[in-house]
């Protein structure tokens, strides 16, 4: 029997509540997969869209941002900016191709342990029906093209984005 697509998922976290409900979680011993890799940060305001792009430049299958609820956060307004951030990233991943479900925005707050359990479940499942992450398979591709000469220009756009660096933008055409 082939082995069953697993998912890579880099789940970045606000350390005050979704981190705090994960821990909780794991101390309640909830069961829940474990294909989530944390990354735990302040507050979801400090997310840069650049960390997204790298993750999915590096392999990952899908990205879980995940903070306090709106009007918990602790720095006021950092979850409210980064929720209009995540779907600004979406849109730009999805001009790369990659379906926009890959990038998902959750809040859960550290007493809500079980709902950290649901949401792993629920986007491990989504993502196995979407599989593995498009990306890997044009860094294949891209390796193959480039040892002929050739190159995939929006995946070395793509990485160029994860490290920071900046892009031309496209011409823009005179009618
Ligand atoms: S402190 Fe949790 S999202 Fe801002």
């Amino acid at each position: 029997m082939a082995d069953e697509f697993e998912p890579k998922i880099l789940g970045i976290l606000c350390n005050w509540c979704t981190y705090a409900g994960a821990d909780l979680a794991g101390t309640s011993r909830i069961q829940y997969p474990p294909n989530v890799r944390v990354v735990r940060v302040m507050c979801t305001g400090r997310i840069d869209p650049a960390f997204i792009l790298e993750a999915f430049s590096l392999g990952a299958d899908a990205v879980l941002v995940s903070g306090c609820h709106i009007g918990d956060c602790h720095y006021i307004a950092g979850n409210f900016k980064a929720r209009r951030r995540i779907a600004l990233t979406r849109k730009v991943l999805e001009e790369f191709g990659i379906d926009g479900k890959r990038l998902k925005m959750t809040f859960v707050s550290a007493s809500e342990g079980a709902l950290w359990a649901e949401v792993v479940k629920n986007m491990v499942n989504d993502i196995k029906k979407l599989g593995p992450t498009p990306v890997q398979k044009r860094v294949k591709a891209g390796a193959a093209h480039a040892a002929a000469g050739a190159a995939d220009a929006d995946l070395a756009e793509l990485q160029k984005i994860g490290a920071g660096k900046k892009v031309e933008a496209a011409p823009v055409q005179k009618s």
